[in-house]
């Protein structure tokens, strides 16, 4: 692992070798060759409190920063695989075969293809998201944290979360955080590898702690999180304090979270999530995810604040909100956002 530390360019395969090295020298290629006739997960999606923006390595979907989210338990990606006997896969996300040439089907398939050997194995994917896909509601996170869990299954690796979390980065950064409930810290790590760079569950349960998805709209965002991340770190000004910002916020959440104390975790989630778009905005071209409605809806959350109410918000890669507060004011929520989606995170 050391040499490895020391190679100039890390290939994403060179991660795969190194997490299999101890299974592999047990069981050979038969890791790769499925031990049961299905494979299947489920893997809750993640909201970050304390965003991850930004990359030291785009391959590897190594994070410039520590980043921290609250899982919803109810929310995510189920997905059964099965091994077919023909020359291609078959995927179906929510009862609809997916065009084979679609992005999304190019990304699963390029992500599986680290676990085939040879490319010879071909497999049915049946996925069933209860979350709107690429809407900025972690749907990837949660979908190959899944496909990571179920593939485990299949072919009986048994492999400790924390290599699952790793594996499960490498489709999408945030998908490191989604192998837990609860609270999760996912550390950026040091390392060139990003051995050290998984998800650790906290050991907490707050039972009152709720988030609300604020249906704004469930359109495919304008640009990818993987885009919009990348033209911010190379053309906003602003990107520079980022993670300066990033370590006093993750403090302060440790802090509110250790606590109990409400206004301190979600005052700070929303500020986190401000600072994030605003290093967005101040991109170029300009990354703007805010819609009118989505605006309309901060505004709302600040004046019932002015009022008392104890709700705050955050926001990701997409126009929805999604509001952060505690039991006692959910039947407020309903009443102030129609349609509004709550949900007790400890559940
Ligand atoms: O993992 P990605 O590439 O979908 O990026 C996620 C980015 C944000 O949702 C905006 C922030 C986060 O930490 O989840």
């Amino acid at each position: 692992m050391k040499d490895i530390e020391k190679t100039q360019e890390i290939r994403i395969n060179d991660v795969v070798e190194i997490v299999f090295a101890s299974l592999f020298a047990k069981r050979g290629k038969t890791i790769f060759t499925p031990q049961k006739s299905e494979g299947k997960a489920f893997a809750p999606t993640n909201i970050a409190l304390c965003k991850y923006w930004g990359k030291r390595d785009v391959k590897l979907n190594l994070p410039v920063t520590s980043s921290l989210s609250v899982a919803l338990p109810t929310h995510g990606s189920t997905i059964s695989i099965t091994p077919l006997d023909r020359s291609s896969d078959v995927i179906v996300l929510n009862q609809i075969e997916i065009n084979p040439a679609s992005d999304f089907a190019k990304r699963l398939r390029a992500y599986v293809d680290l676990f085939r050997i040879a490319h010879q194995q071909f497999f049915h994917f049946d996925i069933a998201m209860n979350i709107p896909v690429a809407a900025g509601l972690a749907s990837s996170a949660a979908g190959f944290a899944a496909i990571i869990l179920a593939l485990d299954d299949l072919f009986a690796w048994q492999l400790p979360k924390q290599s699952l979390s790793i594996l499960a980065r490498l489709g999408s950064g945030s998908a490191a955080r989604s192998l837990w409930n609860g609270f999760v810290e996912w550390q950026s790590g040091a390392l060139a590898s990003g051995m050290d760079s998984y998800g650790v569950p906290l050991d907490v349960v707050w039972p009152h702690l709720c988030l609300g998805i604020v249906p704004i709209s469930h359109d495919e965002k304008p640009i990818s999180s993987r885009r919009a991340m990348q033209q911010t770190v190379d053309t906003s000004a602003l990107y520079q304090s980022w993670p300066q910002k990033v370590a006093h916020d993750l403090s302060l959440l440790k802090m509110a979270i250790e606590k109990k104390h409400f206004p301190l975790l979600a005052g700070t989630a929303e500020s986190n999530a401000l600072n994030m778009h605003a290093t967005m905005l101040s991109s170029w071209p300009p990354i703007c995810y805010f819609h009118p409605n989505t605006i309309a809806a901060m505004h709302r959350v600040w004046a019932l604040r002015q009022t008392g109410v104890e709700i705050y918000f955050t926001q990701d890669a997409g126009p929805n909100l999604k509001l952060i507060f505690e039991s006692e004011n959910t039947q407020i929520v309903k009443e102030h956002f129609p349609g509004v989606e709550c949900i007790r995170v400890f559940d």
